[in-house]
């Protein structure tokens, strides 16, 4: 304040609240909450903030919190649709050009998939055209082949779920954990995945509409590579023929993940046992950069 006479200045108030925490004995603690403290008070001053704008901002999250529960994570919801997820994971996880890009984890990854055998199938009940997959996990730096590389992959079915959102789904239904061979090669059944919409019945499908969004994601399968000697890589395949590959709503799709699943007939000579319709074929390498696994954390929600 500049004297008892003084009018106090907005900018005051923010360097006010920016150095209360200079006695932060954290040192990360105290740089994020002085930069947070201005960038949001930055952030009010840019658009001029109302009160009324600010009371509904506080109804927003508290909706947030009221929705979110042990299978509801709508808080990562919103990361994700502001595009902070995607942010967040292209600041933490930098990789040399010849790596598999990454995207983000998802609400929908379970961990403790059933360990499945090279061509195995991972649906456990009728869930839409078979698709097999199949390629090889290379060094991104010398392209020599991993051997026992995990992959653990799920996806949704025909009728837009992932198993743990469906009640009637066998529980290990589109899911599984793979071992490479010595060769570096994989190969699993699986089915052509679909676009779903994001759970939009809370405050983010509230932001969604406000703004002409929409809530869907262009039809793909996930997939974590891990592997000694190796960072652990979270991404998704994406089908080149899906719709919203231009307008993901959380902004997960890189074009080097955009994949074609070749169309077949029921007579082709490459068939895999078991198949006995139209069934379609995704060749996918998986190029891993050399460097320490991590631990990827359950993201506990379901919704
Ligand atoms: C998913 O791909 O499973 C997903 C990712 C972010 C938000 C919602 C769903
Ligand atoms: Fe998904």
């Amino acid at each position: 304040m500049s004297g008892e006479t003084g009018r106090t200045d907005p900018a005051e108030i923010t360097e006010k609240t920016a150095s209360s925490f200079d006695g932060a004995e954290d040192a990360r603690l105290r740089e994020l909450m002085k930069a947070f403290v201005r960038h949001l008070h930055g952030f009010a001053a840019e658009v001029g903030l109302t009160q009324e704008e600010w009371r509904s901002a506080i109804e927003v999250l508290t909706a947030t919190g009221h929705i979110t529960d042990e299978h509801r994570q709508e808080f990562i919801l919103w990361s994700d649709t502001l595009g902070l997820s995607m942010f967040v994971d292209a600041l933490a996880n930098p990789l040399p050009e010849a790596a598999t890009e990454s995207t983000v984890l998802g609400p929908f990854y379970v961990p403790g998939s059933p360990l499945r055998a090279y061509g195995d199938d991972i649906s456990e009940q009728a869930a839409g055209t078979p698709a097999w997959v199949h390629g090889r996990v290379v060094d991104a730096i010398t392209g020599g082949p991993i051997g026992g590389a995990e992959l653990d992959v799920w996806q949704n079915g025909d009728n837009r779920l992932y198993a743990i959102q469906d009640p009637e789904a066998p529980e290990h239904h589109l899911r599984g954990r793979f071992h490479t061979r010595e060769d570096g090669t994989y190969a699993f059944r699986a089915v052509r995945p679909v676009p779903y919409p994001i759970p939009d019945d809370g405050p983010v499908g509230q932001m969604l509409a406000a703004t002409g969004r929409h809530p869907w994601r262009p039809a793909h399968i996930h997939l974590i590579v891990r592997a000694p000697g190796y960072q652990t890589l979270v991404t998704h395949v994406f089908d080149r023929e899906s719709r919203y590959l231009d307008s993901d709503t959380v902004f997960a799709v890189k074009r080097s993940l955009v994949r074609t699943f070749v169309e077949r007939d029921a007579d082709d000579p490459e068939t895999p046992d078991g198949i006995d319709g139209p069934w379609c074929s995704l060749e996918c390498t998986l190029a891993l950069a050399p460097g320490t696994p991590r631990e990827i954390a359950d993201p506990g929600r379901t919704a």
